[in-house]
């Protein structure tokens, strides 16, 4: 399934590990990382907590989809998505443009395991993050179904196992 030149994009819910994945990746391939939360955070000098809870959710969707059409990208890179970009099929598309879409996906018990660890997802900041978690899965998940080429499984894998299974399927080398 090889594409020359072309970027290696990571989407999927939180706590699939898009991030420490993308960090590995980057690192192993030599290619620049992009970081779409952590570009928001820069542009509006606040971590996304503080975001949601100042300016809201729409903003932060706005601002998402502005990076994303700002960024630029001149050579093959490791893009780095937050949880809720597939929602906006513009988003999707900027993506497609990008390279490969690679969906990282976990079963919703290993979910809770991993994101009871912090508490900095906004969106789960309910009386009931467990029942916030499975109603976003299932909302969530025919949008990434529909935008990835393929999907990993993260969840009996440790992060290394993840980018291997990222690098086999590309092609790429070790
Ligand atoms: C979000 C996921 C977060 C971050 C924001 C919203 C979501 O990124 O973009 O809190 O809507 O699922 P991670 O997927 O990296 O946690």
């Amino acid at each position: 399934m090889r594409k020359t030149n072309r970027s290696i994009v990571l989407i999927g819910f939180m706590g699939t590990g898009k991030s420490a994945v993308g960090r590995l990746l980057a690192l192993q391939e030599g290619w620049p990382r992009f970081d779409t939360d952590e570009m928001i955070a820069t542009a509006l000098k606040m971590p996304i907590s503080e975001i949601f809870v100042r300016l809201g959710e729409d903003r932060f969707r706005e601002e998402e989809t502005a990076v994303l059409k700002k960024l630029e990208v001149v050579a093959p890179s490791i893009v780095v998505t937050g949880g809720g970009v597939v929602m906006r099929p513009e988003n999707v598309a900027r993506l497609r443009e990008l390279g490969s879409i690679v969906c990282l996906t976990a079963d919703s018990a290993t979910l809770l395991e991993r994101l009871g660890r912090r508490s900095n997802r906004p969106l789960l900041q309910t009386d009931n993050p467990a029942e916030t978690l499975q109603t976003l899965l299932r909302e969530r998940e025919p949008f990434y179904q529909e935008a990835a080429d393929f999907t990993v499984d993260t969840s009996s894998l440790s992060h290394d196992q993840v980018a291997q299974s990222i690098r086999d399927v590309l092609a790429l080398s070790n």
